[in-house]
């Protein structure tokens, strides 16, 4: 699909049309980044601006869901993992102490310190207020930051339309999670048997490398979900009482459950 350029105004939340066209996902600068950064391609502002939260256990397939619904919707996939991950790269004279202490409990598989996830968010209250919308993968995840991000929204009289909640059984999610191959350079998902990309450890989208996430290893998987029983599980009674929950199974292929989901946001009558 042929797209226009946009940026994302930083602080604002605006975004303003560039001259290039070109033929590119949705760049994520602003977001991935943070700071002054701006988004160099981003897609046109839809005509109802989806304000999403996906909810799950790690390797459910929020990832994969977002990218489609990103695709559907017209709205920005903002992953809080996304933005650990493209912080390693950073040069490590560029990296606090904190942001290191991050890493390493990421690496572990353990929850990054809510002082820091909500310090980044708020860094980045730009794409919260972008005029497409978002849809938000791995944040909040604990009760703490479900709280900031209302106080945020509300801030800024925005609201969620629907926190949506991917459910599978267990040992089909680890199936998921060990296969998986991510993008270096668009951070797009592959799985090796069930999304396999059309060259071998080359990103369809961008031509980038995939590689294999470091806390897909099987003690890190163990530890990532313990952390979401203890702390990301009881967001769904959170929602549930805002009356925001929309339960979808994550059975079938990725189209399927992008179909269920996008019929759970517009029940026809
Ligand atoms: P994050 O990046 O958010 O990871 P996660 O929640 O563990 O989720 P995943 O990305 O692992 O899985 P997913 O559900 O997106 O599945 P995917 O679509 O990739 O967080 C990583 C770490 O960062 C955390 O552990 C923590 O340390 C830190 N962090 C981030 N945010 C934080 C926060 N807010 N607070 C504290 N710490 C935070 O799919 C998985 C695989 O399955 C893929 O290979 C895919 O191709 C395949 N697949 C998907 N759908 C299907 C299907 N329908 N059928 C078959 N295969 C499928």
């Amino acid at each position: 699909m042929r797209r226009r350029g946009h940026e994302a105004r930083p602080g604002t939340g605006q975004r303003i049309i560039s001259i290039a066209t070109m033929e590119a996902k949705p760049d994520r600068s602003a977001w991935l980044k943070g700071g002054t950064a701006r988004c160099q391609v981003a897609p046109p502002v839809p005509t109802k601006p989806w304000r999403l939260v996906l909810l799950g256990a790690p390797g459910v397939g929020k990832g994969t869901q977002a990218e489609l619904l990103s695709e559907r919707l017209g709205t920005c996939h903002l992953s809080t993992g996304d933005v650990f991950r493209a912080a390693k790269s950073l040069n490590p004279a560029e990296r606090t102490p904190a942001l290191n202490a991050a890493l390493d409990c990421m690496r572990r598989g353990e929850l990054v310190p809510d002082a820091m996830v909500l310090n980044m968010v708020r860094e980045r209250l730009g794409c919260l207020k972008c005029e497409g919308g978002f849809l938000l993968d791995g944040f909040p995840r604990t009760v703490a930051q479900a709280e900031a991000l209302d106080g945020l929204l509300q801030a800024e009289r925005l609201g969620l339309d629907a926190v949506l909640s991917y459910e599978l059984p267990l040992e089909r999610i680890v199936a998921r999670l060990s296969g998986r191959r991510t993008c270096a350079n668009c951070k797009a998902v592959y799985h090796v048997e069930t999304r396999p990309p059309k060259m071998e450890g080359v990103c369809d989208h961008c031509g980038g490398k995939l590689y294999q996430r470091e806390d897909d290893r099987p003690e890190s998987i163990r530890v990532r979900m313990e952390a979401y029983a203890r702390s990301t599980a009881p967001l769904a009674d959170f929602y549930q009482r805002k009356d925001l929950l929309r339960q979808v199974s994550a059975e079938g292929s990725p189209e399927d459950i992008c179909g269920r989901t996008l019929d759970v946001l517009n029940p026809k009558a």
